[in-house]
């Protein structure tokens, strides 16, 4: 048997033996249970003491991950070694950042300043649109081109003091329509961010952008691409084209020129803050022990909750209004990068990898499915992530925000058995009628694990930290599953049978097609009128 195999089987006996014991159990062990379970590092508070775990588990959870070589893999993967093995690529996202150096013969300090003086010259009004100074911009991408960058934009909304930022990804027509409606198209900067400039979202959405800035209006288009000579032919110049590396992963490219919509909304100064707090990170992943390795730990107590106690689903909830597009950036960052089925030599995986990721804003997640999350069937573990500090809001409605997270927490944890219920009725006068009648519905089972993530407030340097703190959870993840977090094969499919359908929808013609898709398309033109 393999160690990584007996670390698992040891972790599998530790969970049988721990399965009687409760939340409420747990928890009451007392302070050092809760302080040997949390661990602090780059303004960043992870607090696990509410996880279905203990120290025991948590040691057992440290000999899988040496075993699975988290260390040496981590390693691999800061010395440039091409460990995106399926595309031949090094992950080196950490160089953006200054945390690892960048391969041999890339610039990528020189990249930064260039971007970034760039974008200082859109906010100083020196680079001009032909009506004037630039007012707003749009950001033309999809996924890693625009999910990091949208959601960064939203979460630092106070501190974006430049041209207001538009985002259009979706090839929906209505997308790009209602991000330019009212915009002065003589005073709106387009910037094309594709890392491989083919993506048909985005070359579509850019040429709706070329038509409706004017004619001639390209030159003064900008692109992000690792792709120069299709940006050229489309008709960007090259002195207006700010490049890419193949080392850089969409989903992990908002340090790079792609976030250069977030430069100018929020300054050079201000996006350095985030690449710092995001290297600080880096720092603490590279150089902490694994028993005080913030991603490392949230990254086995997530392993602990899928394999172990067989959770398949986690619902991620900020608990805040400016947080509201994370969800969106980590379901790519995290699905994209975990949801595969096979390891890195192509081999079935043995257990289930990612769980699926999903949630909403709190509070207004607490008034639509938290009634699920407290009594349905189905125990889905929930991470919180909230900012102790309030920036640019009122502080008496932070308090109200933070303790609404932190009750949320206590009720999964310990729930209110049906004693506790009905006794809580009595003392309210409730009849022994409506007692016996209400109490079941008004019972909650608890029990339910989760984490919260702490922020000491939400700036750009401590944006970055969140932001890298889950690129390596999920490294970290991806090499005890022994899946490879750089490519994305399953979503070619998609896109090829996209591209062989679309004929059968503008002509009607749809011979070749199986049967249940020929009649759904033949249903679509009928209801489109036929054009
Ligand atoms: O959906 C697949 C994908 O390749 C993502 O990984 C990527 O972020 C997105 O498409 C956009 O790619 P590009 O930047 O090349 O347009």
């Amino acid at each position: 048997m393999t160690a990584q195999e007996a670390a698992w089987r040891a972790l599998e006996d530790h969970a049988a033996r721990l399965s009687g014991r409760s939340l409420r159990d747990l928890v009451a062990q007392g302070p050092e249970r809760c302080a040997a379970l949390t661990a602090r590092a780059c303004g960043l508070t992870l607090d696990l003491a509410k996880e279905r775990l203990d120290g025991a588990a948590m040691d057992g959870l440290i000999a899988l991950a040496r075993a699975g070589r988290v260390e040496a893999e981590r390693d691999d993967m800061a010395s440039g070694r091409p460990v995106n093995a399926t595309e031949g690529r090094a992950a080196l996202h950490m160089a953006l950042r200054g945390g690892v150096p960048p391969p041999e013969g890339a610039d990528a300090v020189g990249a930064r300043d260039r971007f970034l003086a760039f974008a200082e010259s859109v906010r100083s009004g020196a680079f001009r649109g032909r009506g004037g100074a630039i007012t707003d911009v749009v950001n033309i991408g999809i996924g890693g081109s625009d999910l990091g960058p949208a959601m960064a934009a939203r979460a630092l909304s106070p501190f974006l003091d430049g041209p207001a930022l538009h985002f259009a990804s979706n090839i929906d027509g209505a997308h790009f329509a209602d991000a330019v409606r009212g915009l002065d198209p003589a005073r709106t900067l387009a910037v094309v961010c594709s890392k491989t400039f083919t993506t048909q979202e985005t070359t579509a959405n850019a040429l709706l952008a070329r038509n409706w800035l004017g004619a001639g209006e390209a030159e003064r288009m900008v692109a992000v691409s690792a792709n120069p000579s299709a940006c050229r032919a489309f008709g960007i110049p090259e002195d207006r084209v700010f490049g890419l590396w193949d080392w850089v992963g969409g989903r992990y490219s908002l340090w790079s020129a792609a976030g250069l919509a977030l430069a100018i909304g929020i300054g050079a100064e201000n996006f350095r803050a985030f690449l710092a707090g995001a290297a600080a990170m880096d720092r603490h992943f590279l150089e902490t022990p694994l028993e005080a390795n913030l991603p490392v730990l949230y990254a086995l107590s997530g392993i602990w909750r899928r394999n172990l106690l067989g959770h398949g689903a986690t619902a991620l909830i900020p608990y805040g209004h400016r947080l509201s597009r994370l969800v969106a950036h980590l379901q790519q960052l995290e699905l994209e990068s975990l949801g595969k089925r096979v390891d890195k030599r192509g081999r079935a995986l043995p257990r289930p990898g990612a769980p699926v990721l999903w949630g909403a804003p709190g509070t207004d997640a607490q008034h639509s499915f938290f009634q699920m999350l407290h009594q349905g069937g189905e125990i889905v573990p929930v991470d919180f992530i909230a900012a102790a500090q309030p920036v640019a809001a009122d502080p008496a409605h932070h308090r109200i925000l933070l303790a609404n997270c932190l009750a949320q927490g206590q009720a999964l944890a310990f729930g209110r058995s049906q004693g506790e219920t009905e006794a809580e009725m009595r003392a309210s006068g409730a009849s022994e009628e409506d007692i016996a009648r209400l109490a079941p519905h008004r019972t909650f089972p608890g029990n339910r694990p989760s984490t919260t993530i702490l922020l000491d407030r939400l700036d750009p340097e401590t944006l970055g930290a969140l932001i890298a703190f889950y690129e390596h959870k999920v490294f970290t993840q991806a090499a005890i599953w022994g899946v490879n977090p750089f490519d994305q094969w399953g979503v070619e499919l998609g896109k090829t049978l996209a591209a062989r359908l679309l004929p059968a929808l503008e002509t009607g013609d749809t011979g070749g097609l199986d049967p249940a898709t020929a009649a759904l398309a033949e249903r679509v033109r009928g209801l489109d009128g036929g054009g």
